[in-house]
């Protein structure tokens, strides 16, 4: 099995080289934000949970993510591997993931780590947003998800490092550079 976390900022890449990790390697792919926003277009209970802190760029609460992300996870059992793509944002989901893994037998193959700064972070946010119109690309939204994950998402780098699983790459470049340096760190874990 081949389990993948793709780990950075807002805006850093994560969904664009999901999509190329899905292609090269035929993995699953588990995007906790699109579940969520799936939720929300829905107009579910999880849904109008989540809206009131994806609108603030605040995160949903561990235990709801956490119980999102087991059911899920049941879902793709039959998958070669997974792809984990905003997930896991706190410690505690840290923790929860790889027992979660564990007990399938399974553990977490490589955390790749895109690294792009912050102000290329809230122009490609904002272009976005006025592209696309997701309602948390906004300024006051990006620069409340920053600190997010500053402060609650990058403190899990220290911890993948210390594990040695991580593979920090510079996330600035043609989508194509940077998919091939993810490919390296990807092809030594295989
Ligand atoms: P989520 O959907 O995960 O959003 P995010 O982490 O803010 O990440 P983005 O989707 O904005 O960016 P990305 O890194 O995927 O970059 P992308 O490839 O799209 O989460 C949204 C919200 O849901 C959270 O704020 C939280 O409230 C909630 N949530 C989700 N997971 C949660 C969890 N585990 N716990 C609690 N709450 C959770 O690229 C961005 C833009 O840049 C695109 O326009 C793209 O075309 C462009 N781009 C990509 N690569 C390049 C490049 N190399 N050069 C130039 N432009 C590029």
């Amino acid at each position: 099995m081949l389990n993948i976390i793709i780990f950075g900022a807002p805006g850093s890449g994560k969904g664009t080289q999901s999509e190329n990790l899905i292609r090269k390697y035929n993995l699953a792919h588990i995007s906790t934000g699109d579940v969520l926003r799936a939720e929300m277009k829905n107009g579910t209970e999880l849904g109008k949970l989540a809206e009131g802190y994806i609108s603030k760029g605040q995160l949903v609460p561990d235990d709801v993510v956490i119980g999102m992300l087991a059911n899920v996870l049941d879902s793709k059992k039959d998958a070669s591997g997974v792809i984990f793509d905003g997930f896991p944002r706190t410690i505690a989901q840290g923790e929860a993931l790889e027992k979660m893994l564990k007990e399938r037998g399974q553990d977490i193959s490589v955390v790749v780590s895109l690294e792009v700064d912050e102000p290329e972070l809230i122009d490609r946010l904002i272009k976005r947003g006025q592209q696309s119109g997701r309602s948390d690309d906004n300024l006051e939204t990006i620069k409340s998800r920053l600190d997010v994950y500053k402060n609650q998402t990058s403190p899990l780098k220290e911890h993948y490092k210390n594990t040695g699983k991580l593979a920090s790459i510079k996330g600035v470049g043609t989508v194509e550079e940077i998919f091939g340096l993810i490919a390296e760190a990807v092809d030594k874990v295989k």
